[in-house]
């Protein structure tokens, strides 16, 4: 088990997303973290309709208006701030939130650590 360092608070800007990667029982995962009006969120990249990123390794999450998370597959949507899908083939099951630590500016997800 490690401490990831992610990034900066400042480096997560509004309507955008940081991707980082980890491992859950030795398989390499991905997680993500954005921000959302002003708050910042952090789940693990997988859709919840079938578990595959929920981008196409491109870093894109949100809408282009930056209001919602979509699957890229078939285009599940989900509300930033809460992780519940609202739209789509897995409507009502929600994403897979992640912990993040805030430490002088700096976010860090320390490894088996779920949520
Ligand atoms: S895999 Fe995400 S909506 Fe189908």
């Amino acid at each position: 088990m490690s401490r990831i360092r992610i990034a900066t608070v400042d480096e997560v800007k509004e309507g955008q997303t940081i991707k980082f990667s980890f491992h859950r029982e030795e398989k390499p995962q991905e997680g993500f973290v954005g921000m959302y009006q002003g708050k910042l969120f952090a789940y693990e990249n997988t859709c919840r309709h079938i578990p595959i990123t929920l981008d196409y390794g491109d870093n894109r999450f949100f809408d282009t208006e930056g209001k919602t998370i979509m699957c890229q597959t078939h285009g599940a949507v989900y509300e930033p701030d809460t992780g519940l899908c609202t739209r789509g083939p897995c409507a009502g099951a929600s994403l897979y939130p992640l912990e993040v630590q805030e430490e002088d500016g700096v976010l860090w997800f320390e490894e088996g650590s779920l949520s």
